[in-house]
């Protein structure tokens, strides 16, 4: 059955066989969990935010952040840098990873990165992402895209000026994050001003921010008209958001909430990735704050969150999560 909300998008040459996609998230979407949410209904999936700098310096870290999960197919990888010149030397790099789409991140509030003239400084000078994306695209086919918010600060909300700088240069489609740099992520996202940019621009436009439901998600594409709709915090500790949102949106009866149970089970599957993708060790310590995100909001989970963040071995989180592994 098809639902008008929910669809492929088209972007440049490829297909997009949904509009439900993993946001990029910075110490979360790692292969593990893309590989997680993959399999629980996400149409499309971003990297963790690479600098582009580094890979012009070649660093293996850094090559490994660009690593396809077993079951990712496609797989959008998003870089963050200040300007053309850097664009062009990491080129080489980032192609050898085969993304199905190069996103800009021009949304990244973090001081250490926005003193170096990336993430969300670059909303300050629309010209030079016009000019990264011309750069980019001079190089190869693949798909460029951009990542922003409603500009700097509430003095100076240049998102549509941005956008059209981004188009100019031959961006395939615009993601928009409905806060300035200086709200961060607090306060309520700004989804008027993501329907405007929808209504403003022909290519697919996807909103961001405060969708933490699938019940947010559907009223965002409802009411902003956007094409799709990104999943950031809501989709922590909880990847069952996205084939909930898609039963919503095709009009399938929604399931009852997911049991704690099943928040375990799938924690430890988790677990389990990220062990065969890092290791044991690597897995263990970065999965805490990962794994007690699983638990939020549940009865009994402050004491089980004080467990995980001890545990430093496979066999202490399955002694932790045992009576609900049976
Ligand atoms: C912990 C964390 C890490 C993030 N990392 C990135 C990133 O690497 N690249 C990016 O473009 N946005 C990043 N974001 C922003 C999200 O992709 C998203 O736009 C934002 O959280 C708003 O959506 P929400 O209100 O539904 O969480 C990050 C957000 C959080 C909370």
């Amino acid at each position: 059955m098809k639902s008008p909300l929910f669809h492929s998008i088209k972007i440049g040459n490829v297909t997009i066989p949904g509009n439900l996609f993993l946001a990029p998230l910075a110490g979360f979407t790692d292969k593990a969990f893309r590989s997680i949410c993959i399999d629980r209904g996400a149409s499309f999936t971003y990297s963790e935010m690479v600098s582009a700098e580094a890979l012009a310096r070649d660093s293996e870290k850094t090559r490994k952040l660009m690593e396809r999960a077993e079951n990712e197919n496609l797989l959008g990888i998003q870089i963050f840098l200040p300007n053309a010149d850097t664009a062009k030397r990491a080129v080489p790099e980032l192609l050898k990873a085969n993304p199905t789409v190069i996103d800009i991140n021009c949304g990244c509030p973090v001081p250490k990165v926005v003193k170096n003239g990336a993430g969300s400084a670059l909303m300050k000078k629309p010209e030079i992402i016009e000019e990264i994306i011309k750069t980019i695209s001079g190089e190869t086919d693949i798909p460029v895209t951009v990542k922003f918010r409603t500009g700097w600060d509430l003095n100076s909300i240049n998102y549509l000026s941005f956008a059209e700088a981004a188009v100019r240069g031959g961006a395939s489609l615009l993601t928009m994050h409905g806060r300035t740099r200086s709200q961060g992520y607090s306060g309520e996202a700004d989804w008027e001003s993501i329907k405007k940019l929808k209504s403003e621009f022909d290519v697919p436009v996807i909103g961001s921010g405060n969708i933490f439901s699938a019940e947010d998600a559907k009223r965002m594409l409802e009411t902003t008209g956007v094409d799709g709709v990104l999943f950031a915090r809501g989709a922590m500790g909880n990847p069952f958001i996205f084939e909930r949102t898609k039963n919503l949106l095709m009009g399938n009866d929604s399931p009852s909430p997911n049991s704690m149970d099943v928040k375990i089970k799938t924690a430890w599957e988790h677990l389990s990735l990220a062990v065969h993708y890092k290791g044991e060790q690597t897995a263990c310590r970065e999965m805490k704050k990962q794994l007690c995100s699983y638990t939020k909001g549940e009865k009994g989970s402050a004491a089980l969150r004080n467990r995980i963040v001890r545990a430093e071995t496979l066999e202490e989180y399955r002694e932790i999560f045992k009576e609900y592994l049976l």
